[in-house]
Order: structure tokens, then C-alpha cells, then sequence
């Protein structure tokens, strides 16, 4: 189509980047939670790719579920809504918890997810979080476990989407529209 001919894609992080910093990410996660059983919780759709890379960089029982949750539309402009569209299907209650983002770009939906995982009673809430677009924060959220930061433009790949399209990128992009 027009939009995706007239879109520009300029790589930021190669898969072999992320793949890198996904093992020290699991190795971490390992350590830290070492005689426990995490309960990783995916935020759909963006961390379906990087949970899945996640999830096997750690060398520990652990159990996955995910939930999803909206704070954008399909525009670019986040709408400052958070919704639950799904709820996980595990009791989150005594269990150490592992949120795995894609991104936390203002804050929204993960300050709102960790605040709803503490409050149904988990043992513990941490956040495992591949990018960071720090600059435009707007709650504070603690990411236990970063891939990298950012800056402020707009990332597609690896998860990451535009409209719903790019997640199937290899590699993480900035999308410049002419
Ligand atoms: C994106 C991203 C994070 C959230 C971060 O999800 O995957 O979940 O926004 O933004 P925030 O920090 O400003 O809340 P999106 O709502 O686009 O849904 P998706 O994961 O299905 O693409
Ligand atoms: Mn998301
Ligand atoms: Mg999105």
C-alpha cells in the first residue's frame, strides 16, 4: 500500500543486539530468582515476541500467562486510556510476578498494571521491559530489568507496532513517515 511505500525504516537495534541483551537479561532474571517459580506475565500484543525470547534465556521452572492491555489506538498519539482487554487466567496471588513489556514509553498502562498486580495480593511485582523511551515519561515506573533506552522517536519491530503492522520485523526500526 501507499503508507507502507512511503514509510522509511531506519534500523536502531540488529537481531543479533537484542538477542545479545536478551541473554544477559535472562541470565540476571535467573540468578535473582534462583529456587523460585516465576509467573511471567506478557502485556499483548508487543511482548509476544520478546517474552517468547525471554522466557527461554531463563533457565528456571517458571509458569507464562499474559494480559492485554490498551493505551493506544492505532494512531501514534497514545489517548492517555488504559483498558484491560484481557485478564490473565492464573491467581496472581503469593506468586512472584515478571511483567514483560516491550516498551514503557509514558508510564501508563505498566503503572497501571503493577498498581492492579500488587493490589491482587502477588508476593512480588517486577518488570522486565526491552526499551525504555525514557523522555516521555509521565508516571514513574521502576524497570528491574531494561534492554536499552531510547530516545524519543517513534520504534517499530520486534514486537513493536505501527497500526498493527511491522511487529514482525526481525529488528527494532524508527519509523520516519514522509
Ligand atoms: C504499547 C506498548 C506498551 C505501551 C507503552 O502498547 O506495547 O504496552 O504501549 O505505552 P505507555 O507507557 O505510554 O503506556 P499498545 O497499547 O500500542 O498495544 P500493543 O502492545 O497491542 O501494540
Ligand atoms: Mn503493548
Ligand atoms: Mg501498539
Amino acid at each position: 500500500s501507499s503508507e507502507f511505500n512511503n514509510s522509511k525504516l531506519i534500523p536502531l537495534f540488529s537481531a543479533e543486539q537484542i538477542q545479545n541483551r536478551i541473554q544477559e537479561m535472562g541470565a540476571e532474571i535467573t540468578r535473582d530468582y534462583a529456587g523460585r517459580e516465576p509467573l511471567l506475565v506478557g502485556v499483548l500484543k508487543g511482548a509476544c515476541v520478546f517474552i517468547s525470547d525471554l522466557m527461554r534465556a531463563i533457565d528456571l521452572p517458571l509458569a507464562v500467562d499474559f494480559m492485554a492491555i490498551s493505551s493506544y489506538g492505532s494512531q501514534m498519539r497514545t489517548s492517555g486510556e488504559v483498558r484491560i482487554i484481557k485478564d490473565l487466567d492464573t491467581p496472581v496471588e503469593g506468586r512472584d510476578i515478571l511483567v514483560v513489556e516491550d516498551i514503557v514509553d509514558t508510564g501508563l498502562t505498566l503503572s497501571y498494571l503493577l498498581a492492579s498486580l500488587h493490589a491482587r495480593g502477588a508476593r512480588s511485582v517486577k518488570l522486565a521491559a526491552l526499551l525504555d523511551k525514557w523522555e516521555r515519561r509521565e508516571r514513574p515506573v521502576q524497570i528491574d530489568y531494561l534492554g536499552f533506552k531510547i530516545p524519543d522517536a517513534f520504534v517499530v519491530g520486534y514486537g513493536l507496532d505501527y497500526a498493527e503492522r511491522y511487529r514482525n520485523l526481525p529488528y527494532i526500526a524508527v519509523l520516519k513517515e514522509d
